[in-house]
């Protein structure tokens, strides 16, 4: 019932993404969608956005219009793409724009670290140099996943605590393929570090030679944890099926969209934009209220900046845009599809920040997971043709280009 009704959203959702982009005739003729492609999407696009960008427009009155109908024209654009590489995963190659994934979620213990050491080894296996990195400063256990038993004998602590001086004397090559940079928390403050050590945290992970860097974070939504998780050209969002995880799921996207947003300018911009104390001001009283009520959506904070400050839209869209995160979703019950997890937050996600968040992938519930966590041998390495192994190649195949 559940999934009719998400299957009618979705094709009412593209249909009117046709109707902006194409014609209301194209929307209603269903032979148009067999024959749609990305080109014609991304042409269609191109055309649209010459039209309507606020940026070609001269006068307020008509700028208002304009960038109204631009915003319409991108989220239309996503719609489609996204829908046909649905159709056609061979299309999909994010990676060939970034090296560096987070996973991360708003709970603890929803397979964060379990997706992220399995989804290292796949990687390996097709023979991409990959680095894990356990962010999980106070909770760290990537490396368990891994395989290791004990405390590791270099950790990045020692880089934090400036024992060593380059990430690249924590790496270990782990036995089934990743490169692992672990960590330590039963060092005490180890989960505590300061804005300068983040920033040279996130510079050294920038830095790493590899094909693929997989961050492997905690699961709250402290300012560490957004900070690590925006830094990375993909972000992976976690969740099960269980209420508590999917509203923290939306909760993180909300909190990680927010806080872009209020790092648009000054040094933890990732454009190097100039420190604008102004707009930060501005962003920061329309998205943080003091009790946590009465924040703008994405929607309202964009044309409350197009009538306030004009001058800023471009670069407020601009960082709207590029916020496109994944969805996986863990521990899916037998016969039950991940789109009916992730259909609720995709559309609180479309509704409060104006995104569409793709789905990457569901993995079930497997007894060989759980028994994983017991023994240390990665699932994918005990059972390489198991049905865990297919999600996580799955998910691994969206994510690189397929050769
Ligand atoms: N698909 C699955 N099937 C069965 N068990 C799973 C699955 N995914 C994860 N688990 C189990 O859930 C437990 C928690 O997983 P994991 O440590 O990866 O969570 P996490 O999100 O990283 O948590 P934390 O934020 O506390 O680090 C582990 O014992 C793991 O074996
Ligand atoms: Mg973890």
């Amino acid at each position: 019932m559940i999934v009719n009704r998400l299957e009618t959203d979705k094709i009412r959702g593209i249909k009117a993404a046709c109707a902006c982009l194409f014609s209301e005739a194209a929307a209603t003729n269903d032979q148009f969608l067999e024959t749609l492609s990305v080109d014609m999407v991304k042409r269609a696009y191109r055309r649209n956005a010459r039209v309507h960008h606020p940026d070609m427009k001269t006068g307020t009155d008509v700028k208002d219009v304009t960038s109204e109908r631009f915003l319409a024209i991108q989220q239309s654009y996503e719609v489609l793409v996204n829908y046909l590489e649905d159709m056609n995963p061979a299309n999909d190659a994010i990676l060939s724009h970034g090296k560096i994934i987070a996973v991360g979620g708003a709970k603890g213990g929803i397979g964060k670290s379990v997706i992220t050491a399995n989804l290292g080894i796949y990687l390996a296996s097709r023979g991409l140099k990959t680095v894990l990195v356990d962010l999980d400063l106070g909770g760290s256990n990537l490396h368990l996943y891994l395989g290791y038993r004990s405390i590791l004998q270099s950790t990045i602590n020692d880089f934090l605590k400036k024992r060593v001086n380059s990430l690249a004397d924590v790496m270990i090559q782990s036995p089934h393929g990743p490169i692992l940079v672990g960590g330590d928390s039963s060092e005490l403050g180890s989960a505590n570090i300061d804005f300068m050590k983040k920033m040279k945290l996130i510079k050294a992970i920038n830095a790493i030679e590899a094909d693929c860097v997989v961050l492997d974070l905690g699961g709250d939504t402290s300012y560490n944890i957004l900070d690590f998780f925006l830094q990375a050209d993909h972000g992976i969002v976690v969740t099960t099926r269980d209420s508590a995880s999917y509203i923290g799921a939306y909760h993180f996207l909300k909190a990680a969209m927010y806080r872009k947003l209020n790092r648009l300018t000054g040094m933890e911009s990732r454009a190097g934009e100039e420190k604008n104390t102004m707009l930060e001001r501005y962003i920061r009283e329309s998205t943080m209220s003091e009790d946590g009520h009465g924040a703008k959506t994405v929607n309202e904070l964009v044309a409350s900046i197009r009538e306030d400050h004009p001058q800023y839209l471009s670069a407020v869209m601009k960082a709207v845009w590029g916020f496109n995160p994944y969805l996986v979703v863990n521990r899916v019950p037998h016969g039950i599809g991940p789109e009916e997890v992730a259909g609720k937050i995709q559309n609180v996600a479309r509704r409060w920040l104006a995104r569409e968040v793709k789905l990457l992938g569901g993995i079930g519930r497997h007894p060989d997971v759980e028994r994983s966590a017991i023994d240390l041998v990665p699932a994918i390495i005990r059972y390489p043709r198991g049905a865990f192994a297919t999600e996580i190649a799955a998910i691994a195949n969206r994510l690189i280009k397929t050769v």
